[in-house]
């Protein structure tokens, strides 16, 4: 023998889905589609790889410059493979601007990869459950996005006190910065990417970053200021026509009115990184400490479709990861325990016994809805098999052998139970289902 093997451990950042890692993941998947459907969204899909520019124009640097997987076609095309699904949405509803009946609610569920340094909740491959509104401009739109955020918490058992919603507006951070800091444009950029990364890095690295970016130090004690006033104190300082107070007031009011406001609350320095927001913005965050990373994030953006199109149309929306959320079900024991089960009856074989009667008996249970494996090998000691489906966890096991094929019968065995009858043909489907139900 000899030789080296290759390694069987995937690609660093990315994750093998084994089948007991699959359920798991359908299981919330198939949660979150069943209540985002409840709301009328549709499901779209769109393909792995994209233009490079698609994400250079509005996805923000970090992202561009650090994160984006990319390289060139044999046609030269510079392509990239897709780090988010905001940019591919964007291009598909433009696409079809005119043929579309607007407001658009559309979600998908698409795997994406970032070039990102491996840690807890995050990984360089993920999965993320996308929800956009598309085409309404008014804070019912937001409204609703949060509201779904909070059923689809609820769907998985998740109560206020094990997350948190925070909210805040792009338009309301511009306008303070411009109005208390007197901070130009290019500043309030410098700015909100500093504050962007605050929670990420030490104070010094925060405090240096504003200094070497030009933002004085009259503008960093003011800065300091605002961070320390509450929403009220801030909405004073700004002129009576804030598009941004409005919008987080209005919102807020439609909150608190329908009760959702206990899962949410403003918190000014939530900015988010991407360069397309430009109204609401949230995060959503486990309350555990051992969950740091946000557990979903999104907002408004009302300029992603001008890149592709002469028509404008507001989009908001959020992607929701599947790793800090796996992770979020685990720390708040959210994950029911018989997502183990897999199938539902294993057929049991003699060697005496002509197999085609086991492949009848399988096509009967399929018929009847019950999923069923044969144990392939018919020369194995009935202790094998037995030991088998106890692993694989199949609660009946169903035994076919010359004798029962002579009188007409089957025995079934519940594993739990410990427990084996002889049943007619005629009546041991309906026994089968009874036990499958219990
Ligand atoms: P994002 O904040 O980059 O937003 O990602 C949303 C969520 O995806 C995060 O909160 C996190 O749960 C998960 N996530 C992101 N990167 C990773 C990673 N490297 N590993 C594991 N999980 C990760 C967006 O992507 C926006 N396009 C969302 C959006 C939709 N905005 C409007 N519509």
């Amino acid at each position: 023998m000899g030789g080296t093997f290759l390694a069987t451990n995937p690609y660093k950042g990315t994750r093998d889905f084994y089948p007991e890692d699959m359920r798991l993941r359908n299981w919330f998947f198939s949660k979150m589609r069943d209540v985002v459907e409840q709301y009328g969204y549709e499901e779209y899909g769109g393909p792995i790889l994209e233009s490079f520019d698609l994400y250079a124009a509005k996805s923000g640097q970090e992202l561009v410059n650090e994160q984006i997987y990319h390289f060139e076609d044999k046609g030269n095309r510079r392509l990239a493979i897709r780090p988010e699904m905001t940019p591919t949405v964007a291009r598909m509803v433009a696409s079809r601007i005119n043929e579309l009946a607007f407001p658009l609610r559309w979600y998908s569920i698409a795997n994406l990869m970032r070039y990102e340094r491996p840690q807890k909740g995050r990984l360089r491959e993920h999965w993320q459950l996308n929800v956009d509104v598309f085409g309404e401009e008014g804070i019912h739109a937001d409204f609703e996005i949060l509201s779904l955020i909070v059923d689809l918490m609820q769907a998985f058992g998740a109560d206020g006190g094990m997350y948190n919603l925070r909210i805040s507006n792009r338009r309301f951070f511009n306008d303070v910065m411009r109005e208390v800091l007197k901070a130009a444009p290019e500043q309030i950029h410098v700015i909100s990417k500093a504050v962007d990364k605050r929670s990420k890095i030490s104070e010094e690295e925060y405090r240096n970053w504003l200094a070497d970016s030009g933002i004085s130090p009259e503008q960093v004690a003011q800065l300091d200021k605002v961070f320390a006033s509450s929403f009220e104190e801030l909405c004073a300082c700004l002129p009576a026509d804030s598009r941004g107070v409005a919008e987080l007031q209005g919102l807020f009011s439609l909150l608190e009115e329908t009760g959702f406001n206990s899962f949410c609350e403003f918190d000014f320095s939530v900015l988010r990184g991407f360069d397309y927001y430009t109204g609401t913005v949230f995060e959503v965050f486990d309350t555990s400490p051992e969950n740091r990373r946000s557990l979903f994030g999104g907002g408004r953006y009302d300029d992603l479709i001008g890149l592709f199109s002469k028509q404008a149309v507001s989009g908001i929306g959020f992607g929701f990861g599947d790793v800090t959320f796996q992770d979020f079900l685990q720390i708040h024991n959210l994950i029911p325990a018989d997502l183990a089960a897999t199938g539902e009856v294993m057929i049991a074989t003699f060697e005496d016994t002509p197999y085609r009667e086991y492949a009848r008996l399988s096509s009967e249970l399929r018929s009847a809805g019950i999923a069923n494996n044969i144990y392939l090998d018919v020369s194995a000691k009935m202790k094998k098999q037995l030991t088998y489906a106890e692993r694989k966890g199949f609660p009946v096991v169903v035994f076919l052998g010359r004798q029962e094929i002579e009188d007409g019968a089957v025995v079934i065995k519940h594993m739990a139970r410990r427990e084996q009858e002889t049943v007619s043909r005629g009546e041991y489907l309906e026994k089968l289902r009874g036990w499958l139900k219990s």
